[in-house]
Protein backbone atom coordinates (compact mmCIF):
# COMPACT_ATOMS: atom_id res chain seq x y z
CA UNK A 1 0.00 0.00 0.00
CA UNK A 2 3.06 2.14 0.67
CA UNK A 3 6.10 2.26 -1.39
CA UNK A 4 8.81 3.28 1.33
CA UNK A 5 7.82 0.43 3.64
CA UNK A 6 9.03 -1.99 1.37
CA UNK A 7 12.05 0.50 0.44
CA UNK A 8 10.76 0.90 -2.59
CA UNK A 9 11.02 -2.34 -4.16
CA UNK A 10 8.20 -3.64 -6.98
CA UNK A 11 7.72 -0.15 -7.83
CA UNK A 12 6.20 -0.41 -11.84
CA UNK A 13 9.20 1.33 -13.12
CA UNK A 14 12.40 -0.21 -14.56
CA UNK A 15 14.73 0.99 -12.03
CA UNK A 16 12.97 -0.57 -8.92
CA UNK A 17 12.86 -4.29 -10.42
CA UNK A 18 11.08 -6.87 -7.94
CA UNK A 19 13.53 -7.64 -5.44
CA UNK A 20 13.11 -9.78 -1.99
CA UNK A 21 14.72 -6.14 -0.01
CA UNK A 22 12.05 -4.94 2.01
CA UNK A 23 10.06 -7.64 1.97
CA UNK A 24 9.87 -11.08 5.17
CA UNK A 25 12.18 -13.44 4.72
CA UNK A 26 9.23 -16.13 5.62
CA UNK A 27 5.64 -15.73 5.91
CA UNK A 28 3.29 -17.50 7.51
CA UNK A 29 0.05 -17.69 5.43
CA UNK A 30 -2.07 -18.55 8.88
CA UNK A 31 -5.26 -19.76 8.01
CA UNK A 32 -5.85 -21.01 11.10
CA UNK A 33 -4.78 -19.67 15.34
CA UNK A 34 -2.65 -22.80 15.52
CA UNK A 35 -0.88 -21.35 12.42
CA UNK A 36 -0.27 -18.18 14.09
CA UNK A 37 0.53 -19.88 17.55
CA UNK A 38 3.29 -21.80 15.62
CA UNK A 39 5.04 -18.56 14.09
CA UNK A 40 5.13 -17.22 17.46
CA UNK A 41 6.50 -19.79 18.60
CA UNK A 42 8.87 -20.71 15.67
CA UNK A 43 12.18 -22.42 16.57
CA UNK A 44 13.20 -24.99 19.45
CA UNK A 45 16.39 -22.39 21.18
CA UNK A 46 14.34 -20.85 24.10
CA UNK A 47 15.32 -17.15 24.43
CA UNK A 48 12.72 -15.04 26.43
CA UNK A 49 10.12 -13.59 24.69
CA UNK A 50 9.45 -10.08 24.72
CA UNK A 51 7.24 -6.92 23.63
CA UNK A 52 8.64 -4.11 21.80
CA UNK A 53 5.78 -1.53 23.18
CA UNK A 54 7.92 1.10 21.91
CA UNK A 55 8.42 -0.05 18.00
CA UNK A 56 5.10 -1.79 18.38
CA UNK A 57 6.31 -4.76 17.28
CA UNK A 58 6.26 -8.92 18.46
CA UNK A 59 9.59 -10.87 18.46
CA UNK A 60 9.66 -14.37 17.45
CA UNK A 61 9.73 -16.33 20.96
CA UNK A 62 12.50 -19.02 20.59
CA UNK A 63 14.64 -17.45 17.51
CA UNK A 64 14.87 -13.62 18.89
CA UNK A 65 13.89 -12.89 15.20
CA UNK A 66 11.55 -9.81 13.88
CA UNK A 67 7.82 -10.85 13.84
CA UNK A 68 5.43 -8.54 11.91
CA UNK A 69 1.73 -9.21 11.46
CA UNK A 70 0.07 -8.65 8.19
CA UNK A 71 -3.22 -8.42 7.25
CA UNK A 72 -3.93 -5.97 4.37
CA UNK A 73 -0.71 -3.59 4.99
CA UNK A 74 -2.64 -0.75 4.97
CA UNK A 75 -0.88 0.83 7.64
CA UNK A 76 0.06 4.27 7.65
CA UNK A 77 3.18 3.74 9.24
CA UNK A 78 4.44 1.27 7.77
CA UNK A 79 4.19 -1.26 11.53
CA UNK A 80 2.64 -4.51 8.87
CA UNK A 81 6.09 -4.41 6.73
CA UNK A 82 9.30 -5.52 8.15
CA UNK A 83 11.99 -6.37 5.64
CA UNK A 84 14.17 -9.62 6.93
CA UNK A 85 11.70 -10.43 9.54
CA UNK A 86 8.89 -13.25 10.11
CA UNK A 87 5.96 -12.44 8.41
CA UNK A 88 2.38 -14.06 10.31
CA UNK A 89 -0.26 -12.84 7.83
CA UNK A 90 -3.86 -13.18 8.29
CA UNK A 91 -5.26 -12.49 4.91
CA UNK A 92 -6.99 -15.55 4.56
CA UNK A 93 -8.89 -16.01 8.35
CA UNK A 94 -11.99 -14.45 6.43
CA UNK A 95 -15.09 -15.87 7.44
CA UNK A 96 -18.02 -13.93 8.65
CA UNK A 97 -20.85 -15.78 10.52
CA UNK A 98 -23.95 -13.47 11.12
CA UNK A 99 -25.60 -14.18 14.88
CA UNK A 100 -29.41 -13.43 15.81
CA UNK A 101 -29.03 -12.26 19.67
CA UNK A 102 -29.01 -12.38 22.22
CA UNK A 103 -25.09 -13.86 21.70
CA UNK A 104 -23.91 -15.46 24.96
CA UNK A 105 -19.86 -14.67 25.61
CA UNK A 106 -17.45 -17.78 25.84
CA UNK A 107 -17.19 -18.85 30.13
CA UNK A 108 -19.47 -17.14 31.45
CA UNK A 109 -23.41 -16.72 31.56
CA UNK A 110 -23.27 -13.13 30.09
CA UNK A 111 -25.81 -12.88 27.75
CA UNK A 112 -25.28 -9.78 25.13
CA UNK A 113 -29.14 -8.32 23.53
CA UNK A 114 -29.14 -7.40 19.99
CA UNK A 115 -27.85 -8.94 16.50
CA UNK A 116 -23.82 -9.70 15.98
CA UNK A 117 -21.63 -11.03 13.82
CA UNK A 118 -18.25 -12.80 14.44
CA UNK A 119 -15.46 -12.21 11.35
CA UNK A 120 -12.20 -13.59 11.07
CA UNK A 121 -9.51 -10.96 11.71
CA UNK A 122 -8.75 -10.80 8.17
CA UNK A 123 -12.63 -10.28 7.08
CA UNK A 124 -12.14 -6.91 4.94
CA UNK A 125 -15.13 -4.06 5.19
CA UNK A 126 -16.66 -4.53 1.89
CA UNK A 127 -17.45 -8.24 2.38
CA UNK A 128 -18.67 -7.43 6.00
CA UNK A 129 -20.99 -4.94 4.43
CA UNK A 130 -22.05 -7.26 2.22
CA UNK A 131 -22.98 -10.33 4.29
CA UNK A 132 -24.34 -7.83 7.10
CA UNK A 133 -26.65 -6.20 4.39
CA UNK A 134 -28.05 -9.60 3.34
CA UNK A 135 -29.67 -9.77 6.78
CA UNK A 136 -30.60 -5.42 6.44
CA UNK A 137 -27.74 -4.89 8.82
CA UNK A 138 -24.45 -3.09 9.18
CA UNK A 139 -21.19 -3.12 11.26
CA UNK A 140 -19.92 0.89 12.42
CA UNK A 141 -16.89 0.17 9.68
CA UNK A 142 -14.90 2.61 8.03
CA UNK A 143 -14.39 4.06 4.39
CA UNK A 144 -11.87 1.92 2.41
CA UNK A 145 -13.32 -1.30 0.71
CA UNK A 146 -10.49 -3.08 1.91
CA UNK A 147 -9.77 -1.95 5.04
CA UNK A 148 -9.07 -5.20 7.14
CA UNK A 149 -11.08 -5.56 10.38
CA UNK A 150 -7.78 -6.91 12.60
CA UNK A 151 -5.90 -3.18 12.64
CA UNK A 152 -9.17 -1.10 11.78
CA UNK A 153 -10.39 -2.10 15.40
CA UNK A 154 -7.20 -2.51 17.57
CA UNK A 155 -6.73 1.13 16.32
CA UNK A 156 -10.37 2.62 17.37
CA UNK A 157 -11.70 2.65 13.78
CA UNK A 158 -13.72 5.95 12.75
CA UNK A 159 -16.80 5.51 10.67
CA UNK A 160 -19.50 7.60 8.83
CA UNK A 161 -21.75 6.42 11.39
CA UNK A 162 -19.69 6.52 14.73
CA UNK A 163 -21.15 9.62 15.89
CA UNK A 164 -24.23 7.84 16.36
CA UNK A 165 -23.07 4.50 17.77
CA UNK A 166 -19.15 5.04 18.99
CA UNK A 167 -16.22 3.55 17.44
CA UNK A 168 -15.97 0.37 15.74
CA UNK A 169 -13.63 -0.73 19.20
CA UNK A 170 -16.97 0.26 21.24
CA UNK A 171 -18.79 -2.10 19.43
CA UNK A 172 -16.74 -5.27 20.28
CA UNK A 173 -17.88 -8.14 22.18
CA UNK A 174 -15.15 -10.73 21.99
CA UNK A 175 -12.29 -11.28 20.41
CA UNK A 176 -9.93 -14.35 19.95
CA UNK A 177 -6.14 -13.84 20.02
CA UNK A 178 -2.70 -16.06 20.16
CA UNK A 179 -0.67 -13.85 23.25
CA UNK A 180 3.01 -13.50 22.43
CA UNK A 181 3.44 -16.35 25.07
CA UNK A 182 1.72 -18.64 22.38
CA UNK A 183 -1.73 -18.78 24.25
CA UNK A 184 -4.82 -19.19 21.95
CA UNK A 185 -7.36 -17.12 24.41
CA UNK A 186 -11.05 -16.09 24.18
CA UNK A 187 -10.93 -12.68 25.62
CA UNK A 188 -14.41 -10.63 26.98
CA UNK A 189 -15.26 -8.19 29.44
CA UNK A 190 -14.75 -11.56 32.65
CA UNK A 191 -12.33 -13.44 30.73
CA UNK A 192 -9.01 -12.10 30.47
CA UNK A 193 -10.83 -8.65 30.70
CA UNK A 194 -7.34 -6.64 30.67
CA UNK A 195 -6.07 -7.98 27.50
CA UNK A 196 -9.83 -7.27 26.11
CA UNK A 197 -9.69 -3.86 27.41
CA UNK A 198 -6.22 -3.65 25.76
CA UNK A 199 -6.66 -4.63 22.39
CA UNK A 200 -9.78 -2.50 21.85
CA UNK A 201 -7.72 0.58 20.66
CA UNK A 202 -4.43 -0.15 22.06
CA UNK A 203 -2.74 -0.73 18.81
CA UNK A 204 -2.37 -3.46 16.09
CA UNK A 205 0.24 -6.13 16.62
CA UNK A 206 0.96 -4.81 20.86
CA UNK A 207 -0.52 -7.01 23.18
CA UNK A 208 -0.78 -10.27 20.89
CA UNK A 209 -2.17 -11.71 17.60
CA UNK A 210 -6.21 -11.40 17.27
CA UNK A 211 -7.63 -13.93 14.55
CA UNK A 212 -11.49 -13.09 14.89
CA UNK A 213 -13.58 -10.38 16.68
CA UNK A 214 -17.40 -10.54 17.42
CA UNK A 215 -18.95 -7.11 16.42
CA UNK A 216 -22.71 -5.83 17.30
CA UNK A 217 -24.51 -5.25 14.37
CA UNK A 218 -27.38 -2.59 14.02
CA UNK A 219 -30.23 -2.30 11.98
CA UNK A 220 -29.11 -0.74 7.78
CA UNK A 221 -29.88 3.42 8.65
CA UNK A 222 -31.34 4.96 6.06
CA UNK A 223 -29.27 7.82 4.76
CA UNK A 224 -29.78 11.43 3.39
CA UNK A 225 -26.48 12.18 1.34
CA UNK A 226 -25.35 15.50 0.20
CA UNK A 227 -22.49 17.04 -1.61
CA UNK A 228 -22.03 20.08 -0.27
CA UNK A 229 -18.88 22.46 -1.52
CA UNK A 230 -17.99 26.10 -0.52
CA UNK A 231 -15.88 26.80 -3.19
CA UNK A 232 -13.49 30.31 -4.09
CA UNK A 233 -10.81 31.54 -6.06
CA UNK A 234 -7.81 29.80 -5.10
CA UNK A 235 -5.72 32.99 -5.08
CA UNK A 236 -8.76 34.80 -2.41
CA UNK A 237 -7.16 36.40 0.10
CA UNK A 238 -10.05 35.22 2.75
CA UNK A 239 -9.69 31.49 1.69
CA UNK A 240 -7.71 30.16 5.11
CA UNK A 241 -10.65 32.88 7.25
CA UNK A 242 -13.56 31.00 4.95
CA UNK A 243 -12.70 27.35 5.48
CA UNK A 244 -11.94 27.89 9.27
CA UNK A 245 -15.03 29.73 9.47
CA UNK A 246 -16.29 26.30 7.63
CA UNK A 247 -14.65 23.86 10.31
CA UNK A 248 -15.80 26.03 13.28
CA UNK A 249 -19.47 25.08 12.35
CA UNK A 250 -18.61 21.05 12.65
CA UNK A 251 -19.41 20.59 15.79
CA UNK A 252 -23.01 22.18 15.51
CA UNK A 253 -23.51 20.35 12.13
CA UNK A 254 -22.34 17.38 14.50
CA UNK A 255 -24.32 17.82 17.35
CA UNK A 256 -27.46 18.17 14.81
CA UNK A 257 -26.90 14.52 13.42
CA UNK A 258 -25.14 14.93 10.40
CA UNK A 259 -21.39 13.50 9.40
CA UNK A 260 -19.20 13.00 6.51
CA UNK A 261 -15.69 13.56 4.97
CA UNK A 262 -14.31 16.97 3.79
CA UNK A 263 -11.49 17.33 1.67
CA UNK A 264 -10.40 20.80 1.96
CA UNK A 265 -8.11 21.82 -0.84
CA UNK A 266 -6.08 25.26 -1.56
CA UNK A 267 -6.03 24.60 -5.49
CA UNK A 268 -7.71 22.13 -7.75
CA UNK A 269 -8.43 21.87 -11.18
CA UNK A 270 -11.97 23.00 -11.55
CA UNK A 271 -13.75 18.86 -12.10
CA UNK A 272 -16.73 20.67 -14.59
CA UNK A 273 -15.06 23.43 -16.50
CA UNK A 274 -17.10 26.10 -18.21
CA UNK A 275 -17.18 29.02 -19.30
CA UNK A 276 -17.35 32.16 -16.70
CA UNK A 277 -16.27 29.50 -13.83
CA UNK A 278 -12.73 29.70 -12.57
CA UNK A 279 -10.33 26.96 -13.69
CA UNK A 280 -8.86 25.92 -10.41
CA UNK A 281 -11.24 26.25 -7.24
CA UNK A 282 -10.28 26.30 -3.83
CA UNK A 283 -11.84 25.18 -0.46
CA UNK A 284 -13.84 22.85 1.14
CA UNK A 285 -15.71 19.63 -0.47
CA UNK A 286 -17.75 17.72 1.49
CA UNK A 287 -20.00 14.06 1.55
CA UNK A 288 -22.47 14.29 4.58
CA UNK A 289 -25.15 12.23 5.45
CA UNK A 290 -27.76 12.41 7.99
CA UNK A 291 -29.15 9.35 9.11
CA UNK A 292 -32.40 7.34 9.26
CA UNK A 293 -34.06 10.59 7.79
CA UNK A 294 -35.81 10.88 3.98
CA UNK A 295 -37.00 14.93 4.81
CA UNK A 296 -34.60 17.23 2.37
CA UNK A 297 -36.12 20.26 4.68
CA UNK A 298 -33.97 18.83 7.81
CA UNK A 299 -30.93 18.87 6.13
CA UNK A 300 -31.51 22.30 4.42
CA UNK A 301 -32.34 23.45 8.01
CA UNK A 302 -28.59 22.77 9.61
CA UNK A 303 -27.08 24.04 6.25
CA UNK A 304 -28.92 27.26 5.44
CA UNK A 305 -27.71 29.30 7.98
CA UNK A 306 -24.12 28.29 7.02
CA UNK A 307 -24.62 29.02 3.71
CA UNK A 308 -26.22 32.67 4.79
CA UNK A 309 -22.99 34.06 7.15
CA UNK A 310 -20.89 32.94 4.32
CA UNK A 311 -22.75 35.06 1.98
CA UNK A 312 -22.86 37.89 4.30
CA UNK A 313 -19.41 37.82 5.20
CA UNK A 314 -17.46 37.35 1.53
CA UNK A 315 -20.61 38.39 -0.09
CA UNK A 316 -21.13 36.27 -2.82
CA UNK A 317 -17.30 35.20 -3.36
CA UNK A 318 -17.33 31.53 -1.62
CA UNK A 319 -19.91 29.63 -4.11
CA UNK A 320 -22.15 27.23 -1.69
CA UNK A 321 -23.13 23.89 -3.93
CA UNK A 322 -24.99 20.91 -2.74
CA UNK A 323 -26.75 18.16 -4.02
CA UNK A 324 -28.71 15.65 -2.23
CA UNK A 325 -29.31 12.23 -2.98
CA UNK A 326 -31.53 9.13 -0.86
CA UNK A 327 -30.27 5.92 0.31
CA UNK A 328 -32.14 2.84 1.58
CA UNK A 329 -28.99 1.37 3.02
CA UNK A 330 -25.77 1.49 4.36
CA UNK A 331 -24.08 -0.23 1.56
CA UNK A 332 -26.43 1.26 -1.06
CA UNK A 333 -24.48 4.52 -0.33
CA UNK A 334 -21.19 2.86 0.59
CA UNK A 335 -21.43 1.52 -2.97
CA UNK A 336 -21.33 5.09 -4.42
CA UNK A 337 -18.98 6.86 -1.79
CA UNK A 338 -16.01 4.40 -1.01
CA UNK A 339 -12.64 5.68 -0.70
CA UNK A 340 -11.48 5.80 -4.59
CA UNK A 341 -8.19 6.65 -3.46
CA UNK A 342 -5.21 4.66 -5.98
CA UNK A 343 -2.92 1.86 -3.66
CA UNK A 344 0.81 2.94 -3.87
CA UNK A 345 1.82 6.06 -2.64
CA UNK A 346 4.52 7.66 -0.41
CA UNK A 347 3.77 10.05 1.98
CA UNK A 348 3.66 10.12 5.98
CA UNK A 349 0.58 10.78 7.22
CA UNK A 350 -0.33 12.74 10.26
CA UNK A 351 -3.75 13.21 11.75
CA UNK A 352 -5.21 15.77 14.63
CA UNK A 353 -8.17 15.02 16.61
CA UNK A 354 -9.78 18.63 17.16
CA UNK A 355 -12.86 19.46 19.72
CA UNK A 356 -15.30 22.13 19.80
CA UNK A 357 -12.69 24.80 21.63
CA UNK A 358 -10.15 23.79 18.87
CA UNK A 359 -13.38 24.25 16.39
CA UNK A 360 -15.22 26.88 17.90
CA UNK A 361 -12.85 29.01 20.11
CA UNK A 362 -10.78 30.77 18.05
CA UNK A 363 -11.21 31.30 14.16
CA UNK A 364 -7.79 33.21 13.16
CA UNK A 365 -5.86 30.69 15.31
CA UNK A 366 -7.70 27.64 13.46
CA UNK A 367 -6.95 29.70 10.33
CA UNK A 368 -3.18 29.79 10.31
CA UNK A 369 -3.45 25.86 11.71
CA UNK A 370 -5.33 25.27 8.57
CA UNK A 371 -2.82 27.25 6.54
CA UNK A 372 0.09 25.56 7.76
CA UNK A 373 -1.07 21.84 7.28
CA UNK A 374 -2.13 22.59 4.00
CA UNK A 375 1.56 24.30 3.31
CA UNK A 376 3.05 20.77 2.59
CA UNK A 377 0.45 19.32 0.91
CA UNK A 378 -2.10 21.67 -0.64
CA UNK A 379 -4.78 19.56 1.10
CA UNK A 380 -6.45 18.70 3.99
CA UNK A 381 -8.66 16.11 5.35
CA UNK A 382 -11.35 16.95 7.62
CA UNK A 383 -13.93 14.24 8.94
CA UNK A 384 -16.43 14.27 11.24
CA UNK A 385 -16.13 11.09 12.51
CA UNK A 386 -16.76 11.33 15.89
CA UNK A 387 -19.69 13.43 18.20
CA UNK A 388 -22.24 12.31 20.68
CA UNK A 389 -22.56 8.64 19.55
CA UNK A 390 -18.23 8.52 20.71
CA UNK A 391 -18.26 11.14 23.57
CA UNK A 392 -21.34 8.88 25.27
CA UNK A 393 -20.17 5.09 24.20
CA UNK A 394 -20.67 2.42 26.49
CA UNK A 395 -18.25 0.09 25.23
CA UNK A 396 -18.38 -3.60 27.20
CA UNK A 397 -16.70 -3.89 30.25
CA UNK A 398 -17.16 0.21 30.66
CA UNK A 399 -14.05 1.03 29.08
CA UNK A 400 -11.36 0.33 26.15
CA UNK A 401 -7.97 1.61 25.07
CA UNK A 402 -9.33 4.17 22.90
CA UNK A 403 -7.49 7.37 22.44
CA UNK A 404 -9.68 9.15 24.93
CA UNK A 405 -9.16 12.20 22.75
CA UNK A 406 -11.93 10.93 20.68
CA UNK A 407 -13.98 11.22 23.89
CA UNK A 408 -14.31 14.76 23.18
CA UNK A 409 -13.91 15.39 19.55
CA UNK A 410 -15.46 16.19 16.83
CA UNK A 411 -13.32 15.91 13.29
CA UNK A 412 -10.38 13.81 12.61
CA UNK A 413 -7.85 15.45 10.36
CA UNK A 414 -5.46 14.37 8.17
CA UNK A 415 -2.71 15.40 5.70
CA UNK A 416 0.53 14.56 4.36
CA UNK A 417 3.29 15.67 7.12
CA UNK A 418 6.16 15.13 4.23
CA UNK A 419 6.15 15.01 1.05
CA UNK A 420 8.93 12.89 -0.74
CA UNK A 421 9.94 14.45 -3.86
CA UNK A 422 12.22 12.12 -5.54
CA UNK A 423 11.31 12.13 -9.01
CA UNK A 424 13.08 9.34 -9.83
CA UNK A 425 10.27 7.55 -8.16
CA UNK A 426 7.42 8.98 -8.93
CA UNK A 427 5.03 6.92 -11.85
C1 LIG B 1 -7.64 3.51 1.89
C2 LIG B 1 -7.72 3.52 3.39
C3 LIG B 1 -8.91 3.89 4.01
C4 LIG B 1 -9.01 3.91 5.40
N1 LIG B 1 -10.19 4.27 5.99
C5 LIG B 1 -10.30 4.25 7.34
C6 LIG B 1 -11.52 4.62 7.98
O1 LIG B 1 -12.49 4.99 7.34
N2 LIG B 1 -11.55 4.55 9.34
C7 LIG B 1 -10.47 4.17 10.09
O2 LIG B 1 -10.57 4.13 11.32
N3 LIG B 1 -9.31 3.84 9.50
C8 LIG B 1 -9.21 3.89 8.15
N4 LIG B 1 -8.02 3.55 7.57
C9 LIG B 1 -6.88 3.20 8.44
C10 LIG B 1 -6.91 1.71 8.77
O3 LIG B 1 -7.93 1.43 9.69
C11 LIG B 1 -5.57 1.34 9.38
O4 LIG B 1 -4.55 1.54 8.45
C12 LIG B 1 -5.57 -0.09 9.88
O5 LIG B 1 -4.45 -0.26 10.74
C13 LIG B 1 -5.53 -1.09 8.76
O6 LIG B 1 -5.63 -2.38 9.28
P1 LIG B 1 -5.31 -3.65 8.37
O7 LIG B 1 -5.44 -4.83 9.24
O8 LIG B 1 -6.13 -3.57 7.13
O9 LIG B 1 -3.80 -3.33 7.90
P2 LIG B 1 -2.36 -3.88 8.27
O10 LIG B 1 -1.40 -2.86 7.73
O11 LIG B 1 -2.17 -5.26 7.79
O12 LIG B 1 -2.30 -3.88 9.85
C14 LIG B 1 -2.39 -2.67 10.58
C15 LIG B 1 -1.78 -2.84 11.97
O13 LIG B 1 -2.46 -3.85 12.70
C16 LIG B 1 -1.59 -4.93 12.96
N5 LIG B 1 -2.35 -6.14 12.71
C17 LIG B 1 -2.81 -6.61 11.52
N6 LIG B 1 -3.46 -7.75 11.71
C18 LIG B 1 -3.42 -8.01 13.03
C19 LIG B 1 -3.89 -9.08 13.83
N7 LIG B 1 -4.50 -10.12 13.28
N8 LIG B 1 -3.66 -9.04 15.16
C20 LIG B 1 -3.00 -8.02 15.72
N9 LIG B 1 -2.52 -6.99 15.01
C21 LIG B 1 -2.73 -6.99 13.68
C22 LIG B 1 -0.40 -4.78 12.03
O14 LIG B 1 0.77 -5.35 12.55
C23 LIG B 1 -0.31 -3.29 11.94
O15 LIG B 1 0.33 -2.75 13.09
C24 LIG B 1 -7.89 3.55 6.18
C25 LIG B 1 -6.69 3.20 5.56
C26 LIG B 1 -6.58 3.18 4.19
C27 LIG B 1 -5.28 2.82 3.55
C1 LIG C 1 16.94 0.07 0.03
O1 LIG C 1 17.27 0.37 -1.31
C2 LIG C 1 18.54 1.00 -1.48
C3 LIG C 1 18.73 1.25 -2.98
O2 LIG C 1 17.59 1.79 -3.55
C4 LIG C 1 19.65 0.12 -0.92
O3 LIG C 1 20.87 0.85 -0.97
C5 LIG C 1 19.34 -0.26 0.52
O4 LIG C 1 20.30 -1.19 0.98
C6 LIG C 1 17.96 -0.88 0.61
N1 LIG C 1 17.64 -1.16 2.01
C7 LIG C 1 17.25 -2.38 2.42
C8 LIG C 1 16.89 -2.51 3.86
O5 LIG C 1 17.19 -3.33 1.67
C1 LIG D 1 -2.77 -19.12 1.62
O1 LIG D 1 -3.75 -20.01 2.09
C2 LIG D 1 -4.98 -19.94 1.40
C3 LIG D 1 -5.99 -20.81 2.13
O2 LIG D 1 -5.50 -22.10 2.30
C4 LIG D 1 -4.78 -20.35 -0.03
O3 LIG D 1 -6.00 -20.25 -0.73
C5 LIG D 1 -3.76 -19.43 -0.66
O4 LIG D 1 -3.47 -19.84 -1.98
C6 LIG D 1 -2.48 -19.41 0.15
N1 LIG D 1 -1.60 -18.38 -0.41
C7 LIG D 1 -0.32 -18.59 -0.64
C8 LIG D 1 0.43 -17.45 -1.24
O5 LIG D 1 0.22 -19.63 -0.38
C1 LIG E 1 -34.67 -6.73 4.20
O1 LIG E 1 -35.51 -5.65 3.86
C2 LIG E 1 -36.25 -5.87 2.66
C3 LIG E 1 -36.96 -4.59 2.30
O2 LIG E 1 -37.63 -4.07 3.40
C4 LIG E 1 -37.18 -7.05 2.87
O3 LIG E 1 -37.87 -7.32 1.69
C5 LIG E 1 -36.35 -8.27 3.25
O4 LIG E 1 -37.20 -9.37 3.54
C6 LIG E 1 -35.47 -7.99 4.45
N1 LIG E 1 -34.56 -9.11 4.64
C7 LIG E 1 -34.37 -9.67 5.84
C8 LIG E 1 -33.39 -10.82 5.89
O5 LIG E 1 -34.96 -9.29 6.85
C1 LIG F 1 -26.47 30.16 -0.83
O1 LIG F 1 -26.93 31.46 -0.82
C2 LIG F 1 -26.88 32.11 -2.09
C3 LIG F 1 -27.29 33.56 -1.88
O2 LIG F 1 -28.48 33.65 -1.18
C4 LIG F 1 -27.79 31.37 -3.07
O3 LIG F 1 -27.68 31.97 -4.35
C5 LIG F 1 -27.34 29.93 -3.15
O4 LIG F 1 -28.23 29.19 -3.96
C6 LIG F 1 -27.32 29.30 -1.76
N1 LIG F 1 -26.79 27.95 -1.85
C7 LIG F 1 -27.42 26.94 -1.27
C8 LIG F 1 -26.80 25.60 -1.45
O5 LIG F 1 -28.44 27.06 -0.64
C1 LIG G 1 -0.08 10.37 -3.97
O1 LIG G 1 -0.34 11.51 -3.17
C2 LIG G 1 -0.25 12.73 -3.87
C3 LIG G 1 -0.40 13.86 -2.88
O2 LIG G 1 -1.45 13.63 -1.98
C4 LIG G 1 -1.32 12.77 -4.97
O3 LIG G 1 -1.21 13.95 -5.70
C5 LIG G 1 -1.13 11.57 -5.89
O4 LIG G 1 -2.18 11.51 -6.81
C6 LIG G 1 -1.09 10.27 -5.10
N1 LIG G 1 -0.76 9.16 -5.97
C7 LIG G 1 -1.44 8.00 -5.97
C8 LIG G 1 -0.92 6.94 -6.90
O5 LIG G 1 -2.40 7.81 -5.25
Amino acid sequence: MWDQFTNDTCLPKEEFPCSARGYPAYVVNATTPEHVKLGIDFGERAFAFYIKVLTNSLVARTHDVRLVVKNTGHDYMGRSIAPGGLSIWTHHLNSIRHHVGPFKLDGCDTSIPGNAVTVGVGAQMYDIYSATDAFNETIVGGGGKSVGIGGYVTGGGHSILAPRFGLAADQVLQMEMVTPAGKILTVNENQHPDLFWAVRGGGGSTFGVLTAVTLKTYPTPKLLSTAWMAITDPDASFLYDAIAYALSQFPSMGDAGLSGYTYITSRLPNPVPSPGVPEELAGVLGQFVLQETEDVQSLQNILKPINQTIQERWSGAVQVITSTKPYSSFLAWFEDHYDQGTAGNSSYLVSRLLDRHALESDEATLANAVQEAMSISGALGAYIVSGKGVHNASPRGGSNAVNPGWRTSYVHTRFPALQRNRKDRDY
